[in-house]
């Protein structure tokens, strides 16, 4: 089965094929044009979606050498994400799958981050699986007790993790995305100052961030503090919250799988925390590869080949997007 994923949830264009769930090729446009705005700006977001789409696609059919009529799935994010730039992929992929006369389905992008470490072996590993979601618009752990029904076990009360990278590196002059800048400069330094952990001791599984993102501005503004020794500590404090409750949660939920995904995951001291935790609590870990760890369109399409693999229901040909979409729980 081939599978055309879409992926146009917030500045990314991203399409791409995968055959029986296993990446062919993935292109990726990215919009450099909101960084002078400090955020993405969502009208023009939609707007370049729209006019990079078809470019996208037949690239994407000269590059793997494959014809638009061998396409057996079309798939697009539904949400969540800018209702503008879900609408951009949705109507492209909807009217593609209507002309070439093949399945159409709707995506949630967080269920496509979950399926991105099996982007490469189609395999499935048991379950449970406990899932880590650590991208720029969510943190969440989650528990699947079988296939596509989840459980949220908890998630953040303000900023994402990735927020807060994000955040802390646009204060520091870093640029966008800021996870990188700041893992970058973390492996120069030391982290000899000890910022918040919010929620570290409490019995549950929430996230804060907000704390300290404040902690770790207040910090950047006194000038002795050298960059590096600040993102050290703070990438320390980032990463310590989501391993302590990660822990608690193999304890109490004993996962067989172990699946960390979204932009975060790409972070190497979260990845090496992530295998020591699996090895101590004894479950397998599947992390995405690091180039398919952010937003792209292979992500998309593999969810999507997977839920057609295993019969489950199509949720629809509707042509509707859900800014605000969440894990289906039973
Ligand atoms: O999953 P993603 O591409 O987009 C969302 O669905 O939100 O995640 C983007 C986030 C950004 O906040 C970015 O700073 C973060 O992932 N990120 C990282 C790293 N690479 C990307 N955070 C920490 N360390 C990294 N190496
Ligand atoms: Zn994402």
């Amino acid at each position: 089965m081939l599978a055309l994923g879409i992926e146009t949830s917030c500045d990314d264009t991203s399409l791409a094929l995968v055959e029986d769930g296993v990446l062919l090729e993935c292109l990726t446009k990215s919009q450099d044009q909101h960084s002078g705005f400090g955020g993405v700006v969502p009208e023009q977001a939609s707007r370049e979606h729209a006019k990079n789409l078809s470019p996208l696609f037949t690239g994407l059919l000269e590059k793997t050498g494959l014809k638009a009529c061998d396409i057996g799935l079309v798939a697009a994010s539904q949400g969540p994400g800018l209702v503008g730039a879900l609408l951009a992929g949705v109507q492209f992929g909807r009217g593609l799958s209507l002309s070439l006369n093949c399945q159409y389905f709707p995506v949630n992008h967080l269920e496509g981050h979950i399926y991105s470490p099996f982007l490469h072996d189609a395999v499935l590993p048991d379950f449970p699986w406990l899932i880590l979601l650590v991208s720029g618009g969510h943190t969440m752990l989650i528990l699947a007790k079988a296939p596509f029904s989840y459980r949220i076990l908890g998630g953040t009360t303000d900023d994402s993790v990735g927020e807060c990278f994000d955040k802390v590196a646009r204060y520091l002059d870093l640029g966008y995305p800021g996870g990188p800048a700041i893992e970058r400069l973390s492996a120069g330094g030391n982290s000899i100052f000890r910022l918040p952990r919010s929620f570290l001791r409490e019995e549950s599984y929430r996230f804060s961030y907000s704390g300290l993102k404040t902690a770790t501005l207040k910090l950047a503004d006194d000038r002795k503090t050298g960059i590096s020794d600040l993102c050290a500590s703070f990438q320390e404090a980032a990463i310590e919250p989501l391993i302590t409750k990660t822990v608690r949660a193999c304890r109490e939920f004993h996962p067989y799988s172990l699946l960390v995904a979204g932009g975060v995951s790409a972070n190497e001291s979260l990845r090496s925390e992530c295998l020591r935790v699996s090895r101590e609590e004894g479950c397998k870990l599947f992390l995405p590869a690091k180039k398919w760890a952010m937003d792209n369109a292979g992500m998309v399409a593999a969810a999507a080949y997977h839920r057609w693999k295993s019969g489950a229901v199509n949720p629809g040909y509707r042509l509707c997007v859900d800014p605000g979409m969440t894990l289906y729980q039973p």
